[in-house]
């Protein structure tokens, strides 16, 4: 049964109750929706780039929901609750931090920024800090901080993962979701829609940002991205 659908990807519910089966479409959105696109296999690029990575993240014994791949566009994973909030890690200005704050695209920062974003399109995910998400009750304190600490952890590990392949990490988001003991554990996806991913050698964007700002083929970076994780 579908229980959620979101601008990439679908929930199904399963025969068991603590497991859900993700679909990954292939709608892309950027802009909170504006711009709008079907391309032709984004999901099926998205859901083998997720599985690697998740595969590589439990490797390093990092929670996940990810159970396993079950066909080109489906995922088995552990039943969680997402948690309303997008998590964010910069290791190179871009996107939105330049656009707010007039910094130049490429700095490379001395320290990852870590930001948390309220999930919710209506309100265009607007960042908060731990106070807001507190007051809010999105979170308490000592979950803050454990999304803090191990996505600083996930942030090292897909950096020095990516780099192997001659790819810069420039941020990502990720979300995280309760099971049902309660654990936090990594969820959603990890693929070229989530991640800046740039050549180290020329700079060239491999991810969303060429959807979002027309600089050419998506599924072509993607492909690029999955065949260099293949070769590694
Ligand atoms: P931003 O620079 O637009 O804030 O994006 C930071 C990172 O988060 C970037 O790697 C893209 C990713 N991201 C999502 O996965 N979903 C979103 O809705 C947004 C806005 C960004």
């Amino acid at each position: 049964m579908l229980l959620y659908e979101g601008k990439a990807k679908q929930v199904y519910s399963t025969e068991k109750e603590n497991e859900y089966i993700v679909y990954f479409k292939d709608d892309a959105t950027a802009f909170n929706g504006e711009k709008k696109a079907q391309i032709s296999s984004k999901g099926i690029l998205n859901n083998k780039i997720s599985t690697i990575m998740f595969e590589m993240l439990h490797e390093k014994q990092i929670k996940t929901h990810f159970i396993k791949s079950l066909s080109e566009r489906k995922m088995l994973v552990k039943k969680v609750e997402i948690l309303p909030l997008e998590v964010i890690v910069r290791n190179i200005t871009a996107g939105s931090f330049c656009k707010r704050v007039g910094i130049e695209e490429g700095i490379v920062l001395d320290e990852p920024i870590f930001e948390i974003c309220y999930k919710n399109d209506d309100y265009g995910d607007p960042m908060l800090n731990d106070d807001h998400a507190v007051a809010m009750k999105l979170a308490n304190r000592d979950e803050l901080q454990f999304l803090r600490n191990e996505t600083l952890k996930i942030n090292d590990l897909m950096k020095e993962f990516f780099l192997k392949m001659n790819l810069k990490l420039v941020d990502f988001k990720l979300e995280f979701g309760k099971d049902s003991k309660g654990n936090i554990i990594l969820a959603d996806e990890i693929s070229p829609d989530t991640c800046r991913l740039w050549d180290v050698d020329t700079n060239e964007k491999l991810d969303k940002d060429r959807f979002r700002r027309n600089l050419g083929d998506l599924v072509a970076g993607y492909e690029e991205v999955l065949a260099r994780m293949n070769n590694k």
